[in-house]
């Protein structure tokens, strides 16, 4: 199977398996618990129906979009995610120039392996700091004049991670930073040599976001114990609204699922929410953005941008989501399995591929702008 053989995200993720040694597939594969939020997050999509509108000339179709006081070719950005050199050697490098091919927006992770001002300095395209609250005071200050001196345009803090979701592929592997090399993983790593050689023979993987304040010296770090150990559960509106102040500029909240939270992020001054579950990597059994995002909408919609992220592995996933009222939709998994299986090749592919599935879907339903879809196309069961 090759690159050219992948025609959408299930082709990708079983490319992503065969290069990738088993405990780093699972990490991005996995999710909490029994992984029932993961699964129901693309289902949601199917609890409705596209109701199309035919016979009025489409044959330009105008995908951009405005999110976050950012034009965007496109409808959908990449979120930030974490360790991105483990995946491919060129990690956040890859995505962002792919971000940037396709005119959107990239997430650059607290939990990064290239550095936010290296990125900022590379690509062309906006980019979105994902933070996370440390207990470190100190920490978290310096993190905020970092981004803000390297010229971040939007501070994505996100909420829903105050505690370690309970990651059980993780928990068998023995994913950590470094690797816990039991027997079982050493067997994964030495069947998937190229991997291997590609680690070792390019840069040292480190975190630099974070490295001058990580202690690494209690043994390995699994992403449980550094959510766990390091940020802080004490966390209130009171500290967000803080930061918020401090920004001063484009600031959303991510993992905001209730309408309570939402008012809450548009009175402390938010300028953006993001629905999200974490990919249902955190608490498993929580509700799937899609299923909740009209209520938001209704309540927030016309205050704050809201955008959402999980589960979205087509364009009418997109166009359903946008037909509820979201200016924008993030992906995860949809170009981390890209990366893994190609690098930057992979990820423009993947891309490429979801917007010529937006285009395509928007002449279907006989609409030439976004701003033209609303529930008026949709039916729920
Ligand atoms: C994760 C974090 C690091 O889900 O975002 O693994």
């Amino acid at each position: 199977m090759r690159l050219r053989d992948c025609h959408n995200f299930h082709d990708f993720r079983r490319l992503a398996l065969r290069r990738l040694p088993r405990p780093i597939f699972d990490y991005i594969d996995g999710a909490a618990d029994d992984e029932a939020t993961h699964r129901r997050n693309t289902a949601s999509f199917e609890r409705c129906d596209l109701v199309p509108n035919v016979l009025r000339g489409v044959e330009a179709v105008d995908v951009s979009v405005t999110v976050m006081g950012q034009k965007l070719a496109v409808p959908f950005y990449c979120s930030p995610t974490a360790l991105q050199r483990l995946f491919h050697y060129r990690g956040e490098h890859a995505v962002a120039a792919a971000a940037a091919k396709y005119g959107t927006m990239f997430g650059v992770s607290s939990l990064g392996t290239v550095s936010l001002e290296d990125l900022r300095k590379a690509h062309d395209t906006p980019q979105v700091y994902q933070f996370y609250y440390h207990k470190d005071r100190g920490l978290n200050r310096a993190m905020m004049q970092r981004a803000k001196d390297a010229g971040v345009e939007i501070m994505m803090l996100t909420v829903d991670s105050i505690t370690g979701g309970n990651r059980e592929r993780d928990l068998r592997t023995g994913f950590s930073i470094p690797f816990k090399l039991t027997p079982g993983a050493m067997f994964q790593f030495a069947i998937k040599p190229t991997w291997g050689i590609d680690y070792v023979t390019h840069e040292r993987f480190k975190l630099p976001q974070l490295d001058k304040h990580l202690d690494m010296g209690g043994g390995p770090m699994s992403i449980s114990r550094y959510f766990t150990e390091m940020l802080d559960p004490s966390m209130t509106w009171d500290d967000v609204a803080e930061m918020v102040q401090q920004w001063n500029g484009q600031f959303c909240l991510k993992g905001i699922m209730s309408v309570a939270d939402a008012k809450h992020a548009a009175q402390i001054g938010c300028t953006g929410i993001v629905l999200s579950n974490h990919g249902g990597r955190q608490l498993d059994g929580s509700r799937a953005p899609f299923d909740q995002l009209a209520e938001i909408v209704d309540f927030v919609g016309d205050r704050i941008d809201v955008m959402m992220d999980g589960g979205i592995q087509r364009g009418t996933h997109v166009l359903k989501a946008l037909s509820l009222g979201a200016k924008a939709v993030g992906v995860g998994r949809l170009y981390l399995y890209p990366l893994a299986a190609a690098g930057q090749a992979g990820v423009e592919r993947a891309l490429g591929l979801l917007r010529t599935e937006i285009e395509r879907a928007m002449k279907l339903m006989g609409c030439t702008a976004i701003a033209q879809l609303s529930r008026d196309n949709l039916r729920f069961r």
